[in-house]
């Protein structure tokens, strides 16, 4: 049976660090407030001039590398992304000629869950024969959009990238898949301004509304009802259970959201994958990201089980199971 396997993995972050103590300098907050309410120490922040296809690129190209393979080997390349270069083209379509693939792009834009949407688009082209080789790619800039003077969404947000190759196999690779949206909770995370809905205008700039508002205590809840829920259903998809999972990789938007996993599923702590101290939350790329570190810090074996879990604006939400399939070349 033709499969879809994931046969190369990469990522990305800008240099500069935006640390706790630089934000205890803006806004009234502190490092304490920071970690113990998110667990985050410090975010990289895009270089001036840095955009979101420019992370992805690099990301892109990391993939690529770890796969064997050149950009003109791709069939497509999606781009899981809701900070976009602009809103006309589409980031992905810089990423197609910066890496020099001659192949379809396309932004996918599912807020935090774009790549886990992203990585179903390519897992069905693949398994389906459509495409052969996919490169899925979660980029996010999000502290483009995010207001210096609002303290309760700027100690999150960080900028990144992640990206794999998913190839046609003929073994198990990804395996079951849950996805979800739910549109009657829209209210609760976006940018309200700079849309068809609500164009760019003085009033909006003054209004602040060209940054990203959130009710964090609904997302909150929204996120710790989800995620065991979705991962239920794609572990009985795959027809595994929770027991059988060697990583759990979710979606870094706040420790003591993925701390409250254990006390819906039977998961060991230790076997719940976490960067969010280092990274903050990258949106699209924080799966991506953190799947590539447990990658190139040797744990990932091949026949270990991995469960995605991601949820973001929208509402959405989205889990992928995989057997990881692939021996670690750096
Ligand atoms: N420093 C100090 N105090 C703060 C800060 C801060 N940075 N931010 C908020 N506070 C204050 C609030 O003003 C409030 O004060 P008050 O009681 O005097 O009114 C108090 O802290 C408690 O505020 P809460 O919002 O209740 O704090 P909570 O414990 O819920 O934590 C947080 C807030 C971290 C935002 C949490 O709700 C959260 O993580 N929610 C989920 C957010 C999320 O995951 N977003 C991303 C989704 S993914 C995507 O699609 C982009």
């Amino acid at each position: 049976m033709r499969t879809a396997i994931i046969t190369g993995i990469g990522a990305y972050v800008p240099d500069s660090k935006l640390t706790n103590e630089y934000l205890e300098s803006i806004v009234d907050t502190s490092d304490e407030w920071i970690i113990s309410r998110t667990g985050i120490r410090e975010r990289r922040v895009c270089a001036p001039g840095q955009a979101t296809s420019d992370l992805a690129i690099l990301a892109g190209a990391a993939a690529l590398e770890d796969a064997g393979l050149a950009a003109t080997d791709l069939d497509l390349i999606i781009l899981g992304t809701s900070t976009p270069d602009q809103i006309i083209p589409s980031a992905a379509s810089q990423v197609q000629i910066g890496l020099g693939a001659v192949c379809a792009a396309v932004d996918m834009n599912a807020a935090c869950t774009g790549f886990i949407f992203a990585l179903h688009q390519a897992t069905a082209l693949v398994e389906s024969g459509r495409a052969k080789r996919v490169l899925v790619i979660g980029a996010d800039a999000l502290t483009r959009f995010v207001d210096f003077t609002d303290r309760a969404t700027c100690v999150l947000f960080g900028d990144g990238a992640g990206a794999v190759v998913v190839e046609a196999g003929q073994e198990p690779g990804i395996l079951g898949i849950d996805l979800g949206t739910d549109g009657s909770g829209g209210a609760y995370l976006g940018v309200p301004a700079g849309g068809s809905a609500k164009p760019c205008t003085a009033e909006t700039l003054a209004a602040r509304d060209h940054f990203i508002h959130m009710t964090g205590s609904e997302v909150f809840k929204f996120a710790a009802r989800i995620i065991p829920e979705t991962l239920e259903r794609s572990l009985a998809a795959s027809n595994l259970t929770i027991d059988d999972v060697t990583w759990l990789v979710p979606h870094q938007a706040n420790q003591r959201i993925t701390n409250t996993i254990p006390d819906r599923l039977n998961v060991a702590p230790e076997a719940i994958a976490s960067n969010i101290a280092w990274m903050g939350n990258t949106s699209a790329a924080s799966i991506p990201l953190l799947l590539n570190d447990l990658y190139t810090d040797g744990q990932l074996n091949p026949g270990d089980t991995i469960a995605l879990v991601a949820f973001g604006a929208g509402m959405t939400w989205g889990s992928v199971i995989v057997r990881w399939t692939k021996e670690r070349t750096r």
